[in-house]
């Protein structure tokens, strides 16, 4: 675990873990950072505790005791968000000292007390303020389904530092760089596409209420923002309220100025239309992502798809369906409501066909209203005037989706 000074009083650790399954769902490829907060004054309070999947708490203590934080004096234990990423060692702390305070929202507490059995908790309305002495003040700030129901903002008065738990924060391990000024341009680049993956595999469902809490956010005056998950924005704390802002426009059809081509093919005629798709793609300056399915992880697809402003879908028919494993990735993207992108599907049949209903059967379901160009089906292997009918599409296809691009 790092400590970090993020402000006289105020200190953070934070810890990497990999090779888990984030959700029980997702492969992380690239791992993620549980932060949690330390804010003294006359009294001590920690923001969302964190000892990491293994349940160590003794590791959290020396860190603690590092910090001149002796854990006995921990008064207060802030709860943003209930989920156990950020609450898991509440049991393994109440062994080790039994008269501290946890102060969340209502809909927090009803949780608490189911998942640990506590009752020692102060509930917290919007504005209510803990003065924990020495000019340390403490606001909370609901912003309910940003994630789970319970969620809350704290925000410290003398920093203007913004504990936004899982609001705002990234994929991502964290090596020596935590605030943003550190960063190098590779690493931005990196936080800001493990941010998408982030966004897309765990936020998106939540957008409505996500863009209630980005607008609580900029009436704020902050200085600092200091997330659950990911790098401290200290310099430029507005960068991570625009991107969030942006990923919340993906979520709703927009996207980066570029295509994501996800395709799967049994004997390669698709994978024929698709070879070409990509020569039209490479001829129109168009970038793009190819994504082979079955052979991408969940998060990478969603991820993908979310952020690119259009979808081409290169699938044949299988068993009177929608080639499986496409079927299998596109009902993922409806779950996570990844709504209003502009798309297209071309693929080979055998015989009578039927990919194409189940298609439509997938986008109506999810209520996904994706702005579809006409598909094209060819009977087996793509023959010159079925290649002829896909260009036209796909150049029906680049000019609507160009429509979408916010950058
Ligand atoms: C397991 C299997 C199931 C198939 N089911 C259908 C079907 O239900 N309807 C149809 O028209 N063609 C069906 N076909 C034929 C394929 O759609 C056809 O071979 C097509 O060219 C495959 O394209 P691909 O090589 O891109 O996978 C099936 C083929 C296979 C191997
Ligand atoms: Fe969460
Ligand atoms: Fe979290």
């Amino acid at each position: 675990m790092k400590k970090l000074k993020i402000a006289d009083g105020i200190h953070m650790l934070t810890m990497n873990v990999e090779d888990i399954l984030f959700e029980g769902i997702w492969e992380i490829a690239n791992g993620v950072s549980l932060n949690s907060y330390i804010v003294q004054g006359e009294k001590t309070a920690i923001i969302d505790g964190v000892i990491g999947w293994d349940g160590i708490p003794e590791t959290l203590y020396r860190d603690l005791e590092d910090i001149g934080v002796d854990p006995k004096n921990i008064d207060y234990l802030i709860v943003n968000h209930m989920e156990p990423d950020h609450s898991g060692w509440i049991s393994n702390f109440r062994k080790i000292k039994d008269d501290f305070t946890v102060i969340c929202t209502d809909k927090a507490a009803k949780i608490i007390a189911s998942f640990y059995g506590e009752d020692k908790i102060r509930i917290v309305k919007e504005g209510d303020t803990l003065d924990l002495g020495k000019g340390k003040v403490l606001s909370f700030h609901p912003v309910p389904n940003v994630h789970w129901p319970d969620t809350m903002y704290t925000y410290e008065r003398d920093t203007k530092t913004l504990f936004s738990c899982d609001m705002f924060g990234a994929f991502g391990r964290m090596e020596d760089h935590c605030f943003d000024d550190e960063l190098t341009p590779e690493e931005i680049d990196f936080f800001e596409s493990e941010g998408i993956r982030y966004y897309s595999n765990v936020m998106i469902t939540f957008t409505p209420s996500l863009k209630k809490a980005i607008e609580k956010a900029r009436q704020l005056e902050i200085s600092t923002i200091a997330p659950g998950h990911g790098p401290v924005y200290r310099k430029n704390p507005q960068k991570i309220i625009d991107d969030y802002s942006r990923f919340s426009q993906y979520a709703e059809g927009s996207g980066k100025n570029e295509v994501t081509i996800l395709w799967g093919s049994m004997y390669g005629m698709t994978k024929k239309a698709v070879d070409y798709v990509e020569s039209i793609l490479q001829r129109e300056g168009i970038k793009y992502n190819k994504l082979q399915m079955p052979l991408e992880s969940d998060s990478e697809t969603v991820a993908t798809v979310f952020k690119s402003a259009g979808i081409i879908i290169g699938a044949p028919t299988y068993e009177y369906k929608l080639f499986p494993p496409i079927a299998v990735a596109l009902n993922e993207v409806g779950r996570k409501r990844i709504t209003g992108k502009v798309a297209i599907r071309f693929g080979s049949y055998g015989w009578s066909g039927g990919a194409e209903k189940e298609l439509a059967e997938i986008i109506e379901r999810n209520n996904m209203k994706w702005d579809f160009v006409e598909s094209v089906e060819f009977e087996g292997a793509p023959k010159d005037e079925d290649l002829v009918k896909v260009e036209e599409k796909v150049l029906e296809f680049i000019k609507k989706m160009r429509e979408k691009v916010v950058e």
